[in-house]
């Protein structure tokens, strides 16, 4: 896959220690994070996450949808490699989350783990996950951290991602509106950041 995005180069460079960056108790912080949301991931018959990584959330996706088929996206190869590891039959695609190799109407439910900030394009990334999400199917986005936090450590990165930083809970509520979402809830708070969103009847943004 050819990608002219600099931060794939800057996530394939940080593939080999992304986990052994990870605090000792993510599987419990990543736990504590699916909780509120398990309800809506039960039924689910399909489960499309972007911005995988290493994969680390790819087993409670398994066990909080059970009879779901999870496809795991991300931009970078090495960290795909590392999904494959940890997950050995699970369906992984190198893809970029503005152009999703996927038809409409694709997926229940779509997962964003702590990568929504690095969508180069954000509203053109929020009308892909919505197009490839059947009417109803549910977006979430999900961070453990706060925005403040998230955003400090990606300024102190610098590089490829310095200013990927997300935005207001009240601009993602646009961005998410104005994408072809609805029944929205958008948190950003101290605990953490995350939003949910169900994808409108009609709201197909294909050209
Ligand atoms: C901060 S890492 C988080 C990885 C994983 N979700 C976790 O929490 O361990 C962000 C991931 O998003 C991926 N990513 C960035 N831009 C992307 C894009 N446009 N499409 C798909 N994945 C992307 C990166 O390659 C990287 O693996």
């Amino acid at each position: 896959m050819t990608s002219t995005d600099p931060r794939r180069a800057f996530f394939e460079r940080l593939a080999e220690e992304w986990d052994a960056q990870q605090p000792p108790d993510r599987e419990e912080r990543l736990r504590h994070l699916l909780a509120p949301h398990r309800e809506s991931l039960q039924g689910a018959r399909s489960v499309l996450e972007v911005g995988t990584g290493t994969g680390a959330l790819i087993p409670l996706l398994r066990e909080a949808a059970p009879a779901a088929r999870v496809v795991s996206v991300d931009l970078a190869h090495g960290m795909l490699r590392r999904a494959r590891v940890r997950c050995p039959d699970t369906w992984l695609v190198q893809a970029d989350v503005h152009a999703l190799p996927f038809p409409a109407g694709a997926f229940d439910r779509a997962v964003c783990h702590n990568a929504f900030p690095h969508f180069r394009d954000p509203g053109a990334a929020l009308a892909e996950l919505a197009r490839t999400l059947r009417p109803g199917g549910i977006l979430l986005i999900l961070h453990d951290l706060s925005r403040e936090e998230v955003n400090a450590i990606h300024r102190g990165a610098g590089g490829a991602i310095g200013n990927d930083l997300l935005p207001t809970g009240a601009e993602l509520f646009r961005l998410l509106l104005e994408s072809g979402f609805f029944r929205l809830r958008v948190e950003d708070g101290p605990e953490g950041y995350w939003a949910a969103g169900a994808r409108a009847e009609g709201s197909c943004s294909s050209p």
